[in-house]
């Protein structure tokens, strides 16, 4: 990459990009640019931009669904804040078809798609000419990873074609051109061309919400999203879609055939804003809306703005899964308000909302359901630290080094749990009134702008421990986000309720009957809690006790339905292998479909072959995020 200016004027060019952030006589008005993090570990090394010198503001999107060719078509415009002397911008691109750029006069400017890097793609460099504003003239990525396209038969109707993305961590650059990294905030607009009889949705406000007739044929959404927002949170979906409210500003869209048993699963949604709003303060959005999608999606939920997208896995019929509502909303703040600038600090993120996630389940439904959600973490967090390779396995840190990686290999049970268990283990230090008005203080001072571990050690320094060398020595930060392992103090929730669970589980195990009465009175948590805690080598009539009495091959919450095919796997169970094969191609979860295929994998001659004939059945299902992860485990 040619350097463009030379190092001594960077410090000038970075307060000049700055901008009103960094001079405090305007620190109250609000800045135009959100500020990008000076600190030592913000520097983003899954993106070729170089923000330093020219910087995306504003993305302008005018883009048609080609269902047919499976690919948007369209143009972007970005408008760039411009270091003095600048001359060119980087953007990333992963097999994005450029057609032409220009500036905003519609002359021609030259530009250059350096070498493709496996995880990175490839910088985009924009000769500028003086432009302020580009227009890239463009396609997706064929076979781009963010864009799943489905059949109709891959929808709950059946009838009609479904588009969705997925842009986190570093998939968004597969069909916008743009800076595709955390730190650099951007505030955006599109126009999406639709096929008649589809309703388009985007992580923004919806500026029309049926469309208006296209000549060539189609309808045009718009949306504008005026908020500065990390790039990987712009989001799409399109398809036979239905709204219904939930809420004075709460709702939910999904495919007209289970509208009805969505809405009654999701009723709780606006009772969730205001609980989060009385922890944390006010919610900065305007609308919270969900979307369900149909069940390749492959995460449980992904935290767009103003919509969050969930798998219709979470729809149980009985409201027992809706942790993960809480968890998405939860992101508004954590994550969607204050982003991890780099994916080396995705705990940020993630660690901080399951603690939030938890708050407001405890608000809503009391300590005991809470606790029950908390320890069910703590397990996963030692499962995760086991995989990890024990207490000293350096992905044990919060903290973590990707040099060289997709930030996706950072991505497991540890930011999420071990992160949460660090916040936990602060408030109990400092006591909770203190601690909740550290938090919403922690908010409002970082809000719409990135954040690193060394800026967050700062704030609990100015903010919460000022000056206490005790109290700082007593929590050991520093250990908590750099080493790796678990450090002594981290507070486990224990739940009492899960007591006559294990007790249940131990009796059953030394050979006693399937415990109907006691599963009958226990919710998910706990059902979760008894099966997980089954030795994992039972006999089959074993086996075949719980799976008759509790019906666990045919279960319909997808939690327990887990649990259940993991033990049954790891028992070569052969009457469950039917039921594992509706569940891993009837949803592309990846949190479901990628251990199971590790433990039949695991499961050498038996395993193997069943891997083989199912894979080979729901490859073409799964999202390109699930797929590459199970690629990895089934040859
Ligand atoms: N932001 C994540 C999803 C994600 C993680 C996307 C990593 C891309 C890369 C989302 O908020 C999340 O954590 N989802 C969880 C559910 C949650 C209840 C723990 C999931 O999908 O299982
Ligand atoms: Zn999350």
């Amino acid at each position: 990459m040619p350097r463009l200016i030379s190092n001594t004027s960077r410090a000038l060019v970075l307060a000049a990009l700055l901008g009103a952030a960094a001079v405090p006589a305007l620190a109250q008005a609000k800045p135009m640019v959100a500020p990008l993090s000076t600190r030592s570990d913000a520097k983003d090394i899954h993106s070729y931009a170089q923000p330093t010198i020219a910087r995306v503001t504003h993305v302008d999107l005018d883009l048609t669904a080609d269902f047919a060719g499976k690919k948007m078509v369209g143009t972007a415009a970005l408008d760039l804040k411009l270091a003095p002397g600048a001359k060119e911008v980087v953007l990333d691109s992963k097999g994005l078809v450029i057609k032409s750029i220009t500036n905003a006069k519609g002359q021609a400017l030259k530009w250059t798609l350096g070498a493709a890097d496996p995880h990175l793609g490839s910088p985009l460099t924009v000769t500028l000419d003086g432009a302020k504003r580009i227009v890239i003239a463009y396609e997706s990525a064929p076979g781009g990873a963010a864009l799943q396209w489905l059949s109709p038969s891959q929808t709950a109707g059946k009838a009609k074609p479904y588009l969705f993305s997925q842009g986190e961590a570093t998939l968004n650059r597969t069909w916008i051109p743009t800076q595709d990294s955390p730190g650099i905030r951007q505030t955006w607009t599109a126009r999406i061309v639709a096929p008649e009889g589809l309703k388009a949705v985007m992580s923004a406000e919806m500026l029309t919400p049926d469309g208006e007739p296209v000549a060539g044929g189609g309808r045009a959404y718009r949306f504008k999203m005026d908020k500065p927002v990390a790039p990987y949170l712009i989001a799409i979906a399109i398809g036979d879609l239905t709204f219904q409210p939930l809420g004075k500003r709460t709702g939910v869209y999904t495919e007209p055939s289970v509208m009805k048993a969505t809405a009654w699963e999701l009723a709780d949604v606006e009772k969730m804003v205001e609980a989060a709003e009385a922890l944390y303060g006010p919610y900065r959005w305007g609308r919270y809306d969900l979307l369900v999608l149909p069940p390749s999606f492959p995460f449980g939920g992904m935290e767009n703005p103003r919509l969050t997208f969930a798998t219709p896995t979470i729809i149980a019929g009985d409201r027992s899964l809706v942790s993960l509502v809480a968890h998405e909303l939860a992101h508004s703040w954590s994550g969607n308000l204050v982003t991890n600038a780099t994916w080396a600090d995705f705990w940020l993120n993630e660690g901080f909302t399951v603690y939030f996630e938890n708050r407001i389940m405890e608000s809503l439904y009391g300590k005991d359901t809470a606790a029950m959600l908390a320890d069910l973490g703590w397990t996963d967090l030692h499962e995760a630290i086991e995989e990890a390779g024990g207490m000293t396995g350096p992905d044990t840190r919060l903290h973590i080094d990707l040099t060289g990686r997709d930030p996706d290999d950072g991505m497991t049970d540890i930011p999420y749990e071990k992160g949460a268990a660090f916040l936990r283990t602060i408030e109990k230090e400092v006591g909770r009134a203190k601690w909740d008005a550290y938090l919403r203080g922690y908010f409002d001072r970082h809000a719409f702008q990135p954040q690193t571990a060394e800026g967050f050690i700062a704030d609990l320094r100015a903010n919460l421990f000022k000056g206490d060398k005790a109290l700082e020595a007593k929590i050991d930060v520093q250990r908590w986000i750099y080493q790796p392992g678990l450090p002594e103090n981290a507070v486990h929730i224990q739940s009492k309720a899960f007591e006559p669970v294990d007790a249940q589980a131990k009796a059953f195990a030394a050979g006693g009957p399937a415990p109907l009465d006691a599963w009958k009175g226990w919710g998910t948590s706990e059902r979760v809690r008894f099966v997980g805690q089954l030795p994992r080598k039972l006999t089959p009539a074993q086996l075949a006790s719980v799976d008759t009495a509790f019906g666990l091959s045919a279960q319909g919450n997808s939690e327990i339905r887990f649990a259940w095919l993991q033990l049954a796997i790891a028992n070569r169970y052969e009457p469950a292998v039917s039921s594992l094969e509706l569940f891993l191609t009837g949803q592309g979860r990846r949190k479901f479909v990628a251990p199971l295929f590790v433990s039949l994998w695991g499961q050498g001659d038996w395993g193997q072959p069943i891997a083989k004939r199912i894979y080979a059945q729901s490859r073409p299902l799964y999202h390109a995020v699930t797929r590459e992860t199970v690629d990895k485990t089934v040859k």
